[in-house]
């Protein structure tokens, strides 16, 4: 197993380019299950889980290949209509085969996710939606057994949750079904307004794209042709990169970003203190004299990201007084704060709020990554903790930052990965 091994205490500087985004890429391979040709998609993450999803496209009967951030999928051949276990316990998100394998064969067998490090995070709602487009669902032996012999119908589906894969999935689903889904209370973060707009150009009529209220007109089961897709930047990688300049209190720019998609982590990094510089497709920041505390509050898009509630926790560490951070999505997504405390960090935790002292020295520890955004919560505050660190377990990072150690040596800090 690889761990990463940081020594504290450099100020960053330079470039570093954001990689195309790992939660819009998982939809887009989904959608090609929806398609009659050969798909490209390029700026693609190099990351592991997706090359677990294009793995679990090709045990399906994909034809799938990637390199240099291209991959090419043809699905034509696909036969096999199963998600087994061994993938999905992988990743979560391969439960974006459900909607796909559903709507175009009309019988699917996924197995159902379990818990994660952040909470139970159920997939009821995917499910029930399903139902509602005429689907029968058991779930039988951890699997979710799914048949809809006659096709899947448009429907009013109105979520109790906005949830995102849960939107992508019905959204792929209604886009092969018979008649008009509309779907209430859908998510609008970037990575569906992309899926949509993918599906809208190669002539799926939708409605509502990057509103909360999507409509979408099905082909009544015939295959799509997708044009080649270019996937949009990775607004989590940018602001994790962006608490990195923000904590070592230094000066980088990030290219390659939609700053669009970052308004809402510019607007409190402003507020907190730093300069920021921006262009059509860079960010600047610039040091502050002072960090200020702050109040956040996690939410669904545009709402600030709770995927950045772990970078902006580690950041708070540095600010002047006391920060209070909500966490309203998920019930458990505080692990980093004990691996914090362990660095030195002084939080208090009750229910889903931390409240983070400010101006704590941090020591260089060995830390355990718990899941992907709280590892790299681990990494930022090693960039600026006193001494050496040793963040194990890595392998949540993998799932979702591209070549991390390099980008992050690039920009000045002294970072190496080693094996346990
Ligand atoms: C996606 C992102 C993840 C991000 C999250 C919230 C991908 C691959 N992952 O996860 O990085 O942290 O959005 O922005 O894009 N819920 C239910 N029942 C359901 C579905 C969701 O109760 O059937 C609840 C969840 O437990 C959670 C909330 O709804 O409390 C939002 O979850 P959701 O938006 O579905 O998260 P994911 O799509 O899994």
């Amino acid at each position: 197993m690889d761990f990463l091994w940081i020594a504290g205490g450099r100020k960053l500087s330079g470039n570093v380019r954001i990689s195309g985004s790992k939660n819009a890429s998982l939809p887009l391979l989904g959608a090609t299950l929806l398609a009659k040709n050969r798909v490209q998609l390029t700026n693609l993450p190099n990351v592991v889980d997706i090359v677990t999803f294009l793995s679990l496209l090709s045990r399906l009967g994909a034809e799938t290949t990637m390199q240099n951030g291209e991959a090419f999928v043809e699905t034509l051949g696909v036969r096999e209509t199963k998600a087994v276990y061994d993938i999905v316990r992988k990743m979560r998100a391969s439960i974006l085969v459900l909607g796909p394998l559903l709507a175009r064969f009309g019988h699917c067998e996924v197995s159902l996710p379990g818990g994660c490090a952040i909470g139970a995070r159920p997939v009821d709602l995917h499910l029930r939606a399903f139902e509602k487009m005429g689907a029968e669902i058991r779930i039988q032996s951890g699997y979710i057994n799914a048949k809809a012999p006659k096709g899947l119908k448009g429907a009013v589906i109105d979520f109790d949750k906005i949830t995102v894969t849960g939107t992508e999935n019905v959204v792929m689903a209604a886009a092969l079904a018979k008649g008009t889904t509309t779907i209430q209370n859908a998510a609008c973060e970037p990575e569906v307004v992309q899926l949509c707009e993918v599906l809208h150009n190669c002539g799926v009529g939708i409605c509502g794209i990057g509103t909360n209220e999507l409509t979408i007109e099905g082909s009544g089961g015939e295959l799509l042709n997708l044009a080649p897709i270019s996937v949009i930047s990775d607004r989590i990688e940018a602001g994790t990169y962006l608490c990195a300049g923000a904590i070592t209190n230094s000066d980088i720019t990030l290219s390659h970003v939609c700053v669009k998609h970052l308004y809402t982590i510019l607007d409190l990094l402003r507020t907190i203190g730093f300069g920021i510089e921006t262009g059509d497709d860079f960010v600047r920041i610039l040091p502050c004299n002072k960090i200020a505390s702050f109040e956040l509050h996690t939410a669904e898009y545009p709402g600030f990201p709770t995927d950045l509630q772990a970078q902006f926790m580690a950041l708070a560490t540095q600010a002047e007084g006391e920060t209070l951070i909500e966490e309203r999505l998920f019930e458990n997504r505080f692990m980093h704060a004990v691996e914090l405390q362990r660095m030195g960090a002084k939080i208090e935790l009750e229910g889903n709020k931390a409240r983070i002292f400010g101006r704590q020295t941090l020591f260089g520890a060995d830390v355990m990554a718990t899941d992907l955004r709280a590892s790299s919560a681990l990494v930022l505050a090693a960039l600026i903790a006193e001494g050496e660190s040793r963040i194990h377990r890595i392998y949540h990072l993998d799932r979702g930052y591209e070549r991390i150690e390099e980008k992050l040596s690039a920009l000045g800090a002294m970072v190496k990965r080693s094996k346990e």
